[in-house]
């Protein structure tokens, strides 16, 4: 039957490497997004470059069902899931007094409910089998204090990040560990798609790093079973300074950082 990781968010950015990677270690994969076109090409390039099953299930994870139509899939298929990547996710770059409740409803579903949903869905196979990761891809955002627009961005991360400390209290002694991994700015599809490309241009070069080296560190440190991941020095270093700075000094911060450009 082999290994499996299920991968959401995988039809582009850090899920799709984090998908590439852990085929290259010989898991066979599943892949999630809303794009099809995008997870037929790249479950195709999986296939053919690793040595590994990889199949798909296109779900929009705002819709309620979705958790529950990946887990269908995966156990009609007999795809017994022992990593489970909660990648998915998105940004509303407008003022909180301007999206509907609605908007922020699904929001918090894709980046928040969903990852529960799931993480209910297979950890108990994966205490049954004893062996398991779950792996959160949160952001430096939780460590940060909220910005203008973005309003509940960094607060589902922050809240994320806790859920995964509670996973690892509650299911490491049964050999589960989860891992919140908290990338800084990286290339991707992220800020074009969610009309953030001008904050992602006015930041300095060394603030911006690969998808591939964040996947890359992300999924050492979860192999290690570490609780927290921050890719890159540069933002082991930057949270250390959000963590001392106090609150008042971080507007002056944020100015001198866009000032750098
Ligand atoms: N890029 C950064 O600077 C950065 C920094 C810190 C944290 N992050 C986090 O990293 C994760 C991955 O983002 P990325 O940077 O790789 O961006 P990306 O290239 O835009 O990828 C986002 C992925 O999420 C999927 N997605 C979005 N909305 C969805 C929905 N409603 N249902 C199902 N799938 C959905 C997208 O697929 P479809 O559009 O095909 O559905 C895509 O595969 C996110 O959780 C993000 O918050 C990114």
């Amino acid at each position: 039957m082999g290994k499996y990781a299920l991968v959401t968010g995988s039809s582009s950015g850090i899920g799709f490497e984090i998908a590439k990677i852990l085929a290259s270690k010989g898991f066979n994969i599943v892949l999630t997004a809303r794009r099809e076109e995008r997870l037929i090409e790249n479950s195709k390039l999986i296939i053919s470059n690793f040595n590994v099953k990889c199949d798909y299930v296109s779900c929009d994870l705002s819709d309620k069902n979705s958790p529950n139509k990946i887990y269908d899939f995966c156990k009609k298929n007999n795809y017994d899931i022992e990593i489970l990547v909660n990648n998915a996710g998105y940004a509303i770059p407008s003022s909180f007094i301007k999206t509907s409740m609605e908007d922020e409803e699904k929001f918090l579903r894709v980046l928040g409910i969903s990852v529960i949903a799931l993480s209910k869905l297979f950890l108990p196979s994966m205490v049954k089998n004893k062996k398991g990761k779950i792996m959160i891809i949160s952001s430096v955002a939780a460590f940060a204090p909220p910005t203008s627009f973005l309003s509940l961005y960094g607060p589902v991360k922050m809240f994320m990040n806790r859920f995964s400390d509670s996973i690892n209290s509650n299911y490491s002694r049964k050999g589960i560990t989860s891992t919140a991994v908290c990338p800084g700015f990286t290339y991707t599809e992220f800020h074009t798609t969610n009309g953030v490309q001008k904050q992602m241009d006015s930041m300095p070069g060394f603030m911006k790093k690969s998808a591939t080296r964040v996947a890359k560190e992300a999924i050492s440190d979860t192999f290690k079973g570490k609780s927290l991941s921050i890719p890159t020095k540069t933002y082991k270093v930057f949270v250390l300074i959000l963590k001392v700075t106090p609150k008042f000094l971080f507007p002056l911060v944020f100015k001198m950082l866009s000032k750098n450009k």
